[in-house]
């Protein structure tokens, strides 16, 4: 695309209405938006009591909407009865059992579909099957798998019996998988035999086995599913084969009911200090903004065919994959491998060859994908595309205006939907029928959401385009419940800073004269690589555990596609490594953060010096580190350094 046409829409700082045609026919249109936004400014527990009764089925209803008894572990319809599953799979059976659920696209370019009707048969027998190996309500059950209908199938079977589930990203490491499933305490591990990911197969099976046989808690049991066929290990006693264990299993489970604050799951996610943290979502608040939103957001119709290209390890799995699709009898897409395999135009040739009507990606994607130019997608016929969203990270102006042109035909909404694995669903994004959307804000919170960007002594920032904490003033029903273990940590981490008054959302951000906010980025120490949340002290902490390491500082510095790149500060044990010793100790800790944690950790640069620069009272000086990072030109006052001449070390000159 030119770049005069670029310059001229970001000079004009154009918004984008959405056209007639698609307001004509969108879920939510002015008049609808009026009115919810009215009803939940006049009575924001009757809204959702609304909504939940509507969009909900019930085994026992609730009459207790919101108990903020004992905020801020606020419940919502906690003398109700529901089942996830069931709302997913029975109430859409119940409607059009032919109609496709999933269509599963393999990296081989094979593809295959599966009916509501087979995925209610296929998870009601996989959760005989948990039961059969003891699986109880309450029971966690960590699933480590590839993208395939079957980790859908395992979540969606533990949800019909009670039983929480903690999805584990196949990216993270054996270690990584050990540590969650210690702090989960789970006693059964769904795995697969390897994934096909780029060509090549990553041994999930293997990556089981270390992490089961290190875990300081017991695996009972080990669910294999043989995707690839590869030859593994096979652990007597412990590993099942998937199909061994549903042989024998009835085709029919039924949904039990649960409290509608029954966990429904735990996802890890980082955070500043210490290891990652267990969020734990409910049944019912969860589902509801799930569906709501993904029927709202996503303009979802019968006939669609709506691609989320997030992993079921991330927190957009789950929501916009696993339950909100499913929850609204949509179709959905499943692709197994890499964006560029076997060629960069992958993504546009799975949308053409699916008829992909709604495709939801993040902005590292898309710029990744734009580096390749517009020939590539200009070779696939993307005129089903109607809608497009993004997520997880800023989507810069640019990247917005080529996914709005190349990819949208100039003529899909964009959706740019900011929220966190805390926050369960989507809370700041476009209605597409109705918002003017400018390339790089969220605009606003959708009904029922009630946010404000606050001062540090909370008080609400009323000036446009002045930064702030980004806050959630009133509690929503699919908002985190606790951290899984730590409740303490919940409150610390969420509550205190305005002592209880806002969810403190960890983000700063601005709101612009026409209402429209954007986000500026993360306040704490958590850096966001890729669209994937990662502390800096998760990686520090696995670059120290290597034995040549003393200390370590990782801050993020700006790269152009990846959103934030990894900057890993080190300083050996012995000798500060030079020449070719740095690059083989470079290429050697880089791995090993990858082993630790998983490949997305691996730092894009690491420099040795021989001190860390700190202040008199022994604090690393991170602000000097993340300027140095960034080739900025140093402000900080460096006298009260003990070594001045750390910092040639540091920018790499010496
Ligand atoms: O910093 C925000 C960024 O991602 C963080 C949440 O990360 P995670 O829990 O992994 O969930 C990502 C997927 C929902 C937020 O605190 N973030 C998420 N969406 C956006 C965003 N930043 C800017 N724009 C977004 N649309």
């Amino acid at each position: 695309m030119a770049d005069e046409l670029i310059e001229s829409i970001l000079n004009e700082s154009r918004s984008f209405p959405p056209s007639k045609e698609f307001s004509d026919q969108a879920n939510i249109n002015e008049a609808k938006a009026e009115e919810m936004r009215k009803l939940a400014a006049d009575d924001h527990i009757k809204y959702w009591a609304k909504l939940a009764n509507e969009e909900l089925h019930w085994s026992r209803p609730f009459s207790n909407t919101l108990d903020d008894s004992k905020a801020p572990n606020y419940e919502w319809f906690n003398d109700g009865e529901i089942n996830a599953s069931y709302n997913s799979l029975d109430v859409n059976v119940s409607k059009n059992p032919h109609k496709t659920a999933i269509i599963f696209e393999k990296e081989d370019g094979k593809s295959e579909s599966i009916t509501y009707k087979e995925l209610l048969l296929k998870t009601s027998q996989f959760a005989n099957g948990l039961k059969k190996i003891g699986v109880e309500p309450m029971d966690r059950v960590v699933i480590y798998m590839p993208m395939c209908p079957e980790a859908v199938i395992a979540m969606q079977a533990c949800a019909r019996i009670g039983a929480i589930h903690s999805v584990v990203f196949g990216g993270f490491s054996s270690n990584a998988l050990k540590d969650r499933i210690e702090d989960a305490q789970s006693k059964i591990v769904i795995t697969a035999d390897g994934a096909f990911r780029g060509g090549g197969v990553i041994p999930l099976k293997q990556a089981t086995d270390e992490a089961v046989s290190q875990s300081s808690f017991k695996v009972n049991n080990v669910v294999v599913f043989k995707r690839t066929g590869e030859n593994v290990n096979f652990n007597k006693g412990t590993d099942i084969w998937w199909e061994d264990l549903v042989a024998d299993c009835d085709l029919v489970c039924e949904p039990k009911p649960l409290n509608a604050e029954h966990p429904l799951f735990i996802l890890y996610t980082s955070g500043s200090t210490g290891k990652p943290k267990g969020i734990q979502h409910a049944t019912a608040g969860y589902i509801l903004h799930a569906k709501t939103t993904f029927s709202w957001i996503f303009d979802i119709k019968n006939d669609d065919v709506f691609w989320c290209t997030a992993d079921v390890g991330w927190i957009t799995g789950h929501t916009y994959v696993a339950y909100g699709p499913l929850l609204s009898g949509a179709t959905i897409l499943i692709y197994e491998g890499a964006p560029t395999y076997p060629d960069v135009g992958r993504f546009w040739s799975i949308c053409e060859k699916h008829s992909v009507t709604i495709f939801y990606t993040a902005p590292t994607a898309i710029r990744a994908l734009m580096k390749h130019g517009d020939e590539i997608p200009a070779n696939y016929d993307l005129s089903k595309l109607r809608l497009l969203g993004t997520v997880g990270e800023p989507i810069n102006p640019e990247a917005w205006i080529w996914y709005h042109k190349v990819i949208g035909g100039e003529h899909c909404p964009i959706v740019d939907t900011w929220w966190q694995t805390e926050t369960g669903g989507a809370m700041i994004s476009p209605l597409p029928g109705i918002t003017n959307t400018k390339p790089g804000s969220c605009t606003t919170a959708i009904p029922g959401i009630d946010i404000d960007i606050v001062n540090e002594s909370g008080e609400p920032v009323d000036e446009p385009n002045q930064g702030g904490y980004l806050v959630i003033k009133k509690p929503w029903p699919s908002m985190l419940r606790t951290i899984w273990g730590d409740n303490q940590r919940y409150i610390d981490t969420y509550w205190e800073k305005f002592d209880g008054k806002y969810y403190v959302a960890g983000d700063s951000a601005y709101r612009d004269e026409d209402d429209c906010h954007w986000i500026m980025g993360r306040i704490d120490d958590v850096l966001n690589v890729s669209g994937h949340r990662l502390g800096t002290m998760e990686v520090e902490s696995a670059l120290v555990a290597n034995e040549k390491v003393a200390e370590a500082a990782v801050v993020g510095r700006p790269h152009e596609v990846k959103g934030e790149s990894i900057f890993a500060f080190v300083v050996t044990k012995g000798n500060r490594p030079t020449g070719n010793d740095a690059k083989t100790t470079q290429e050697e800790l880089r791995e090993w953060v990858a082993s630790q944690v998983g490949s997305i950790a691996k730092p894009d640069e690491i420099r040795f010096s021989d001190n860390l620069p700190k202040t008199r009272s022994g604090k690393i000086m991170r602000r000097l580190l993340r300027a140095i990072a960034r080739q900025e030109e140093i402000t900080q006052d460096i006298s009260t350094l003990e070594d001045e001449s750390i910092v040639k070390q540091l920018q790499g000159e010496e």
